[in-house]
This record gives C-alpha cells, structure tokens and sequence, in this order.
C-alpha cells in the first residue's frame, strides 16, 4: 500500500501521544487506544459513549504481546492462539498489575486477541504494544465494517482512521473464556463452541445468551460476560420475524418499511409474489459466511431510508451452519 509507512507512523505518534486510532480487523474496525494508558483508554469510553462496566478486549501482535498484559498464560491460551491467530478469536485469561483496570471495566480478566490484517498487525508491531479496540462505533448501534462507517461516526480530530477496505468477515470475534480451567464461549462468532473444543480436546460450553444492562448493576458481577441485550441496532424500530411472518409484520405499518430477506431460492423465486415484494427489499446472500459480511452495512442501509419500520426475515439456525448462530445473536440484540 502506498504511503503505508508513513501512516503508520503517525498513527503511533498519535498512540503514543494518547491519542485514539480506528483500526481495520478482519471481523470489524477497532478505535484503538494504548491499552496501558489510563487517560487515553478513558477517552475510548467517552467517545463511543460506552458503560464503563463493559470490558475491552487487547488487541495484540501474538503471543508474546499477550503475555505482556496476561498474568498468567495457560495451555488452553497457548493451544487456541496456536490454532486461531491470527483471526477472530479473543481469549480471556487472568490479567496482571500493568493493565488499568478500566480495561477491564474493574474485573480480574482481560480479553486478548490477534486481528488479522496486515494493516493493524503492522501497526501493533511498530507500536509495540497492546492497543484496547472495542468495535469502532457509538456504543449501542450498529458495527462499522469499512472505514467510511468509522468517519461517520467520529470527529476526525478525536480520531484517526487508517482505511483496510470492507471487512472480510463481518461480525465481532468470538469471545472464549479459559479462565480457571474451563472453557466457555461468551460470545459466539465466524470460530464456533465445537472447533474451539476439538482443539482443546473437550466439550466446550456456549455460553452466549448472557447480557448485561447499559447501566452498572450493583447485582452485575464485575466478571460477567459483557454483552448488552440491545445492542448492534439501527436507529429506526426493527423486528426478527419467520418468513411466512413477513406480510402480518407490515400490514397495518405507515409509512416507509424496508425488508431485509435472504436471496431466494430458483423455486421460491417462481412461487407467487406476495405483496412485501413490493417493498423496499435488501436481499442478502444465502450462505453464513456471505450473509454476516453484509449484515450491518445492509443495517446501516436499511437505516439511511428512515424507515418506520425494518423487518427482518430470520435466517436458518446453527444446525444449517454453526454461523448462523452468531448471526442470529447479533439480529436478535438489533431487534431488542
Ligand atoms: O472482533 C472484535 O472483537 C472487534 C474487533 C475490533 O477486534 N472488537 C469488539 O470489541 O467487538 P467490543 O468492545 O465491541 O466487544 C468486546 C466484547 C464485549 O462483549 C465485552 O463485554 C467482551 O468482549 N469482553 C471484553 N473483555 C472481557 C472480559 N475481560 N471479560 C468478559 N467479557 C469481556
Ligand atoms: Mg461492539
């Protein structure tokens, strides 16, 4: 990339400075700050608007980078960083006395993971440290996945964006727990429950259902896993319907609706017209994969229409593809 260089050098000035920095990743971009930057890690919550009780996960170049901020490193960490790194996996582990632990949202763990982009990784090289990177959006709405989504959100002089394209996956990294000997996914993602225990050799519980409010709960466990119940969600008012649900779901509607349906197949598409075709319709690819890069973009779509209403057709479940699992989660926190 031409003048690759030169931006990531003053994208680490700005670091160093304190500064914040959006950075592509493969699932979503990050607004990176210092993660052992007290001040600066401040700003992040500020800037997006985010509860301070919701942790951050720390954006490394590898292992060793990891073990920079972990306290200790255990052999599941080892064996899944092995495996999967970089990619879309965060692990959480205990960590140690140098991250603040407003990281942490004043918990013992902290969240790990190496993006894979070689944009992002040259800049955590040349930085040489861990950078904090929550999706780069306002907290609540929807992931960026290009780095115009990022500009739109943020004031260029709060932030600078270094441009990798479109993501190539789409949707935020799977979040696995290895804390304390066990194995839980706390946010499911492109890397599922069953390949994460193939490759430590045992069952591993997907834990994914869990939320936690957008006010601190005194009955919320600093350690919970952090994921709000509505969450990733368009401004306009949005439903998660059955597709034979779709037409009941706009009757009755004023006003401008936009549905978002998977591509049909040749046999639906010869099937009779029902009258949501009439609508403004965004159609989305039929596979998992396909279906999570485009999901927020065509969120975001949906959304620049100022719609009364979006409805959206559910897609297939993890029995289909274990992806599917992670899409529905992200649908169902963008329709709460
Ligand atoms: O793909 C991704 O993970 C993207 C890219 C930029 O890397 N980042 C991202 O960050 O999605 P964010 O902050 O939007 O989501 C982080 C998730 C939240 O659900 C948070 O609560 C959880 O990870 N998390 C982070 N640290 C944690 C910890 N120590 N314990 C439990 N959950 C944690
Ligand atoms: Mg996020």
């Amino acid at each position: 990339m031409d003048g690759q260089p030169e931006l990531i050098a003053a994208a680490v000035t700005r670091l160093r400075a304190g500064g914040l920095v959006a950075f592509p990743t493969e699932t979503v971009y990050g607004l990176g700050a210092d993660a052992l930057n007290e001040a600066a890690v401040k700003r992040v919550f500020e800037v997006k608007g985010r509860p301070g009780h919701n942790p951050l996960i720390v954006h490394v170049s590898g292992e060793e980078m990891a073990k920079q901020v972990a306290l200790t490193w255990p052999e599941d960490a080892h064996r899944l960083a092995e495996r999967f790194w970089p990619g879309p996996l965060s692990i959480i582990v205990p960590k140690n006395g140098r991250v603040p632990g407003i990281v942490t949202g004043g918990g013992p763990n902290v969240a790990v993971r190496c993006p894979s982009h070689p944009l992002t990784l040259a800049l955590l090289e040349a930085f040489g440290g861990g950078l904090v990177g929550p999706s780069a959006n306002v907290s609540g709405f929807v992931s960026p996945t290009t780095a115009a989504h990022v500009r739109e959100a943020f004031d260029e002089r709060d932030v600078l964006v270094l441009d990798g394209g479109p993501c190539a996956g789409g949707i935020e990294s799977t979040v696995v727990s290895v804390v304390g000997g066990k194995a839980r996914v706390l946010r499911s993602g492109l890397i599922d429950a069953a390949v994460i225990g193939e490759v430590l050799g045992r069952v591993v519980e997907c834990a994914d259902t869990g939320t936690i409010s957008a006010t601190p709960n005194a009955s919320t466990p600093a350690e919970s896993p952090g994921q709000l119940s509505s969450h990733y969600a368009p401004r306009a008012k949005a439903v998660l319907v059955e597709a034979g649900e779709i037409e009941a779901a706009l009757r009755n509607v004023q006003g401008e609706c936009v549905v978002i349906a998977r591509e049909e197949t040749d046999a639906a598409a010869h099937s009779p017209e029902s009258n949501w075709h009439a609508r403004h319709v965004i159609r989305m690819p039929r596979d998992a994969r396909g279906y999570a890069r485009r999901l927020y973009a065509a969120l975001r779509e949906a959304d620049a229409m100022h719609p009364t209403l979006i409805v959206i057709q559910m897609p297939p479940d993890e029995k289909v593809d274990p992806v599917w699992r992670a899409v529905r989660d992200r649908l169902k926190r963008a329709t709460v």
